[in-house]
């Protein structure tokens, strides 16, 4: 099912989920640029209880926010020139530290991003007020 969303009602389903997730679920975001995928990935963290607006530089492959739980640890993979480059990360310890991890672009990461618990994908349409949200 495609839900067909304003940014408005992007944030509140992102909020939404980001109250519902549980501690240590992994959640991948597929979409091409300019879907909305960091959109809605900072209204989950909303939703985890992240206050702090995002300040990490934009070039930073791992951005860490503090939720009401526990780390949010957000990853854009896009910047990733291959996957292998994935292997570098610390999954180990993303794993065990954070409460939860949202994943931009995990194509990139090929096979080195752990099962996630929920897959999403965005989407443009031709209203360009609205996007595209599936679970997978
Ligand atoms: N319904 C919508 N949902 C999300 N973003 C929207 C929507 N309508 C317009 N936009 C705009 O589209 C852009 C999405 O950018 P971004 O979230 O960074 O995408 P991505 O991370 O997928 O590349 C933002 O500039 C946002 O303001
Ligand atoms: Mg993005």
């Amino acid at each position: 099912m495609t839900l067909s969303l304003t940014q408005d009602e992007l944030d509140g389903q992102g909020v939404a989920l980001g109250r519902t997730l549980q501690p240590g679920e992994l959640v991948t975001f597929e979409g091409e640029l300019g879907a909305g995928k960091t959109t809605f990935i900072k209204a989950v963290a909303r939703g985890l209880g992240v206050t702090t607006p995002a300040t990490s530089p934009t070039y930073a492959l791992v951005h860490r926010y503090h939720g009401a739980r526990g780390p949010v640890f957000h990853l854009d993979c896009f910047r990733l020139r291959c996957p292998d480059e994935a292997a570098d990360l610390d999954w180990e310890g993303l794993i065990t530290e954070g409460d939860a991890i949202l994943i931009e672009w995990p194509e990139r990461a090929g096979v080195w991003i752990p099962t996630p618990t929920r897959r999403f994908r965005l989407h443009h349409l031709p209203d360009p007020e609205r996007r595209g949200l599936e679970l997978l």
